[in-house]
């Protein structure tokens, strides 16, 4: 198949959320993240609006987006967070607001999500790194290559940036992640009472990390950097 991967549009943003809601049909988290019906336009809207408010608001956020080079659908989208420099504690601390939902919903929404929040917190404070907070690939066009052609693009930046790639899998993501050289560091467990299911969710922490060149490289890149700026002062 011929796949292509580029930067999203803030245009694309009706047919990424078409590709979301396809993929995350019935998932428990996207339903708590985006209520409403799944399948109205205002609720995908809605989605959109809120999407696109966020990335606006946040400098790290990359939207990637999958094409079918023949017809020209988008398929798939990857959304990362390319976190290069040390983020501020007070960042990982942060627990956004679930403003867009109230009552139960809200708690459901708030057990996914500070969960998750938690656990990049725990592990990833200090740690320059590139994040993959969404991947999803519309249900018509799964098992083609698009989820592996949007984390190669990521495993690519990285790698030229000498950075580690971290992501929570769920369990329709792990073997995708798994092939291609991540592993587990943690799991979040979202409790059968917290979302009102009949089990438990579990999300696995997984990480790429640097390797050991790319740690040179990084390091000695970093004191060029650093005699480079006090050559300034001189
Ligand atoms: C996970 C997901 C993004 C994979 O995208 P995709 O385009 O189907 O992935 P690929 O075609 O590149 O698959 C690459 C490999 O991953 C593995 N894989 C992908 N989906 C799999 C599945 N459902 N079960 C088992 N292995 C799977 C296979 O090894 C596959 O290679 P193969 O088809 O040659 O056997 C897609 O299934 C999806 O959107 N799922 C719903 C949303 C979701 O859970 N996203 C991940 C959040 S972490």
């Amino acid at each position: 198949m011929d796949l292509k991967v580029d930067p999203a549009q803030e245009a694309d943003m009706d047919d990424l959320m078409d590709v979301q809601f396809s993929a995350f049909d019935k998932d428990p988290y996207h339903e708590a993240l985006y209520p409403g019906d799944p399948a109205s336009a205002e609720t995908r809207k809605a989605a959109g609006r809120r999407t696109l408010e966020e990335w606006r608001a946040d400098p790290s956020i990359r939207f990637m987006k999958c094409t079918d080079g023949q017809t020209g659908q988008i398929i798939g989208y990857a959304k990362w967070n390319l976190y290069e420099a040390e983020r501020p504690k007070e960042e990982w601390a942060h627990r956004p607001d679930v403003d867009w939902c109230s009552g139960r919903t809200k708690e459901i929404a708030e057990s996914f999500l500070y969960a998750t929040v938690a656990m990049r917190e725990k592990h990833w404070v200090g740690m320059p790194h590139l994040l993959l907070s969404i991947l999803c690939v519309h249900q018509g066009h799964q098992r083609k290559g698009a989820g592996t052609s949007l984390v190669g693009w990521g495993l690519r930046l990285a790698e030229g940036l000498h950075l580690p790639v971290s992501l929570e899998a769920s369990l329709a993501g792990f073997p995708l992640y798994s092939s291609l050289g991540f592993h587990q560091v943690d799991t979040i467990i979202i409790k059968a009472i917290d979302w009102d299911g009949n089990y438990d969710r579990h999300y696995a922490v997984m990480l790429k990390p640097l390797e050991e060149s790319s740690l040179v490289k990084r390091a000695s890149a970093q004191t060029e950097e650093l005699e480079a700026d006090s050559s300034k002062l001189n």
